[in-house]
């Protein structure tokens, strides 16, 4: 009997330092359910993410501590799962059906000792895969989007960028026209003077960051109207890839993102519409 206390009692301990016990969480939110095809390699990921937007908006979520779990129990196998952005996301690398259940991310400011936990409830239901005729992908919700960031660059600044996140960058100090960027000394087709609605920043846009395709030294002008005067300003700075913080840098709200990056795309075609249609008119004569 001794025996079996004592056996428990290093169970606990042992438990305890990767999981939240029942009495330290303050409350648990459950957040609305994912629905995933099962996969082997998919371009699109599952991603489960902590906390609803508005808590990984908060500035100081980066530094909570954060511990998964699934079905309220101890983190599974962690071998086909990756950890993004210091726990801020989890991302299937396979996804089957025993992957179904309850994920659970607890977090916690480390500024107080013994400060309770807040945990995050996300059902994942995992569909297997079906025949290549039948599948329908209106029955899958999208992984959630990339983060998106708002970030100031000054001359000689490099940033620090991950694979799919979206970049909206001032490089200039004043409101710059005309923006025209060399990367890597190339002439390459990148998204600049811009015209998002605010909070974003319009100067130049990397959408969806690919290491070949984005990395590198940017070399930029653009034109500056102070007053009556007008100059051409240049600012140079990298672009590299690494999970390391950016200075002056601003999580985005990922609807405002979506919204932005689809209105854009619709005036874009709209623009393109009434040209073409412009062109058969007067074409006719
Ligand atoms: C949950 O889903 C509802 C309905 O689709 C949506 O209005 C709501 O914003 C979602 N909540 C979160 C936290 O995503
Ligand atoms: C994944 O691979 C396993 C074993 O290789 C196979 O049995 C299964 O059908 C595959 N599933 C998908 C969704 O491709
Ligand atoms: C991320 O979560 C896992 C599982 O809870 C934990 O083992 C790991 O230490 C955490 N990493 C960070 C950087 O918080
Ligand atoms: C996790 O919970 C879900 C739903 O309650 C259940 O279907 C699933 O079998 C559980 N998974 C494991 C590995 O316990
Ligand atoms: C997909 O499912 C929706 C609703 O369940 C249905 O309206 C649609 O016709 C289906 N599409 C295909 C290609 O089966
Ligand atoms: C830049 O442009 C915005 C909007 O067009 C304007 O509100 C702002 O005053 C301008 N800033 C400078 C420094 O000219
Ligand atoms: C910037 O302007 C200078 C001269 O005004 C020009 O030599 C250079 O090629 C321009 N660079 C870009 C990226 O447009
Ligand atoms: C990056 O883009 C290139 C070309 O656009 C593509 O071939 C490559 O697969 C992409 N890399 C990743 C990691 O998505
Ligand atoms: C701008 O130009 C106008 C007309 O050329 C002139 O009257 C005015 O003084 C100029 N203003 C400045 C700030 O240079």
């Amino acid at each position: 009997m001794a025996l079996h206390i004592f056996l428990l009692a290093v169970g606990i301990i042992q438990a305890s330092g990767m999981m939240v016990q029942p009495e330290q969480i303050a409350k648990t939110v459950y957040l609305n359910d994912t629905t995933f095809v099962a996969y082997n390699s998919s371009t699109t990921k599952c991603r489960i993410d902590c906390a609803d937007a508005e808590t990984m908006l908060h500035k100081d979520f980066r530094s909570f501590q954060k511990v998964w779990m699934f079905n309220n129990t101890e983190m599974f196998s962690a071998d086909d799962k990756t950890f993004i952005d210091s726990n801020r996301s989890l991302e299937f690398q396979v996804l089957n059906t025993e992957d179904n259940g309850a994920y659970q991310c607890c977090i916690r400011s480390t500024d107080l000792a013994y400060q309770s936990f807040v945990c995050y409830s996300t059902l994942l239901i995992v569909i297997e895969e079906m025949p290549e005729e039948g599948l329908n992908m209106t029955t899958t919700t999208e992984a959630p989007p990339s983060p998106s960031w708002n970030v100031v660059i000054e001359n000689g600044d490099v940033l620090n960028a991950q694979p799919g996140n979206n970049y909206f960058l001032k490089i200039f100090e004043e409101n710059a026209t005309s923006i025209h960027c060399l990367v890597n000394e190339v002439d390459v087709k990148i998204k600049t003077s811009n015209s998002f609605p605010p909070p974003l920043y319009n100067d130049l846009l990397i959408e969806s960051f690919n290491l070949t395709d984005h990395s590198g030294l940017y070399v930029c002008n653009g034109t500056v109207t102070i007053g009556n005067e007008t100059s051409i300003e240049t600012v140079s700075f990298t672009i590299s890839q690494s999970w390391n913080d950016n200075k002056n840098a601003d999580l985005l709200d990922a609807k405002v993102v979506a919204e932005a990056l689809k209105s854009a795309f619709t005036v874009f075609s709209f623009f393109f519409i009434s040209l073409f249609i412009l062109s058969a008119v007067f074409g006719g004569f």
